[in-house]
């Protein structure tokens, strides 16, 4: 399977807002298949649609409990705050602390367009909203509240 390029912080693809997907064809679930060797190739748990180059709402998520795939994904409910370090394969080398929902559920459609809800903690939770972010073209950079020095990670 093709391992694809990510697109480094400063590419303006990063920054534009997801089209939904409307389409769920084989097209699709190619792109889904090529999302998730590249984001196991790059040791990431997650990998938005903009960091290859597409400006479409699909992220792929593995926090060790196996693939997620989310297309057209919404978070419908938030509970809570926790703090903990984040980085992104679009930022290499940097780390920060950012704030988020200790628990989220989301709705989104599988890769055949049905449609599935997941609710998260922890990684989890984290791993849905950085990735989420990316579809609305916000990078976890925006968020960070103190980064960490490297000598620190
Ligand atoms: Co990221």
């Amino acid at each position: 399977m093709p391992v694809l390029e990510i697109k480094k912080a400063g590419d303006p693809v990063l920054r534009e807002k997801c089209q939904p997907i409307d389409t769920f064809d084989r097209k699709l679930r190619l792109l889904l298949n090529n999302m998730a060797d590249t984001m196991y190739k790059a040791d990431g748990v997650g990998l938005a649609a903009p960091q290859i180059g597409l400006s479409i709402a699909v992220v792929v998520i593995d926090v060790g409990e196996g693939i997620i795939e989310m297309i057209n994904p919404k978070i419908i409910e938030r509970e809570g705050t926790i703090e903990d370090t984040e980085g992104c394969l679009s930022v290499p080398g940097v780390y920060g602390t950012v704030e988020r929902s200790a628990r989220v559920v989301a709705e989104y459609q599988n890769r055949y367009g049905k449609k599935r809800t997941i609710e998260g903690t922890d990684l989890l939770a984290r791993a849905i909203q950085h990735e989420l972010d990316h579809l609305e073209g916000v990078l976890f950079t925006d968020k960070v509240t103190s980064f960490v020095k490297p000598e620190e990670e």
